[in-house]
């Protein structure tokens, strides 16, 4: 027979899921710092290991809260997500090309939970579960920043640091290409 057909059934799940996800993230991090060559990177990876140490504490909180005790539930999207990160650290040499593609797979678990913060944050204001809410929204503002943070590393390892001055002259020469067209 089918159950959990209440949001605050769906919630539960998604709070499960997240749990479980944010321990293995905890787990894997430490490997992708350890592959990486960009000491910044390995310092962006470093400063989300200390704060997916508070994502899984607020989880804990949340469970608390709600009169459960933690428990995990396994996600088979996350865990492949995770599995990727294995297989390009263990087929590729340490390099910016790792780095990119260490960035690259880090962005697409940040992404795995920004939609699941998202989705959880919803559930907890419609379900009026306010101090879940503002939890959520934590963590989901340092996802969104750790993915940031991500991105302008990819692009600098790629395109280079540029000055402002550098960025002004830019646009100006895409501004005089668009005219041109
Ligand atoms: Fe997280």
């Amino acid at each position: 027979m089918k159950k959990d057909t209440k949001f605050e059934d769906l919630f539960e799940r998604g709070l499960e899921t997240l749990y479980e996800a944010e321990t293995q993230i905890l787990a894997a991090l430490p490997k992708m710092m350890a592959a990486a060559s960009s000491e910044e990177l390995a310092g962006a990876f470093s400063s989300h290991l200390e704060e997916t140490r508070q994502h899984v504490s607020r989880l804990e909180t949340i469970f608390e809260q709600m009169g459960e005790e933690p428990r995990g539930r396994e996600s088979e999207g996350l865990r492949g997500l995770l599995a990727d990160g294995d297989t390009i650290i263990a087929d590729m040499e340490k390099s910016s090309t790792l780095d990119v593609g260490l960035a690259t797979g880090a962005r697409k678990v940040e992404h795995w939970e920004m939609v699941a913060y998202e989705s959880m944050c919803a559930m907890a204001e419609m379900l009026g579960q306010h101090d879940a809410f503002d939890l959520l929204q934590e963590t989901l503002e340092e996802e969104n920043e750790a993915d940031e943070t991500l991105a302008q590393m990819v692009e600098s390892i790629l395109i280079g640091d540029t000055t402002e001055e550098e960025e002004e002259i830019e646009e100006v020469v895409e501004e005089t290409e668009v005219e041109e067209l």
